[in-house]
């Protein structure tokens, strides 16, 4: 671990001043989403989704970004995993992008809402053929007795839907939106001097910006 201790990184890749960023935080978001990719970070759209479960205890994953809407970002998962039941209990999240080769994160908090089944739907169309497969043939986030079972478990899927051109989503998978009410910005300074900007949701559609100490 002592490369974990002696890690000294200081950061000087960019700033970032109120004057800079677009005054609705989800289209500035998008900008760093496609500074990301411009500057081929490996999964530009891997974010850490926090949840709570019925304890009030926390819990995080990492998950991809499918869709930015006027008011939400969206994922797609299995309801029945237990990101879905502790979405259940509390339907509120936290979502993290690091963006590390541009020293950027970017921090977002809101309820959350599931997509309807439309949306659901087209999505899953979209998918190529073994994922779809593959939201049947597993039951996210229970044990399996080993690998060997799962695959029997896609096996028997396989075998289900032969010849069935368009597979449908399983009732059970589907998005979810979350609409945040603070989206923070962060960019690395030297010397720990980080630029902090963050968006607070008014309540009546706009937002406002404030600078946070590092
Ligand atoms: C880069 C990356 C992307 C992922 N994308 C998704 C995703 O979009 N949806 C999903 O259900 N799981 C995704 N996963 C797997 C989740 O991190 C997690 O293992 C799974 O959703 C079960 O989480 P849970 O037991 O907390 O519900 C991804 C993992 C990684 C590392």
């Amino acid at each position: 671990m002592d490369a974990v201790e002696r890690d000294r990184h200081d950061y000087a890749r960019g700033s970032l001043d109120v004057g800079d960023v677009d005054p609705h935080p989800l289209r500035q978001l998008e900008r760093w989403i496609a500074d990301a990719v411009e500057a081929e970070v490996g999964e530009p759209n891997a974010m850490t989704l926090a949840t709570v479960d019925g304890d009030g205890r926390p819990d995080a994953r990492v998950v991809l970004l499918r869709r930015i809407t006027d008011t939400s970002l969206v994922w797609f998962t299995d309801r029945r995993s237990a990101k879905g039941e502790q979405l259940v209990a509390t339907p509120h999240a936290a979502l993290v992008f690091h963006w590390q080769p541009l020293e950027r994160q970017v921090r977002l908090r809101g309820p959350v809402v599931e997509l309807d089944d439309a949306e659901s739907d087209a999505y899953f169309a979209s998918r190529p053929r073994g994922s779809r497969l593959s939201a049947w043939a597993s039951h996210q986030s229970q044990p399996t007795a080993s690998r060997e079972a799962y695959e029997r478990q896609v096996e028997d899927v396989e075998a289900r839907f032969e010849g069935v051109e368009d597979v449908p989503r399983p009732p059970y998978w589907g998005g979810y939106a979350l609409a945040p009410v603070e989206v923070e910005l962060w960019q690395g300074r030297r010397s720990r001097r980080h630029d902090r900007l963050r968006f607070r949701a008014d309540g009546a559609g706009a937002w406002t910006l404030e600078r946070l100490q590092p």
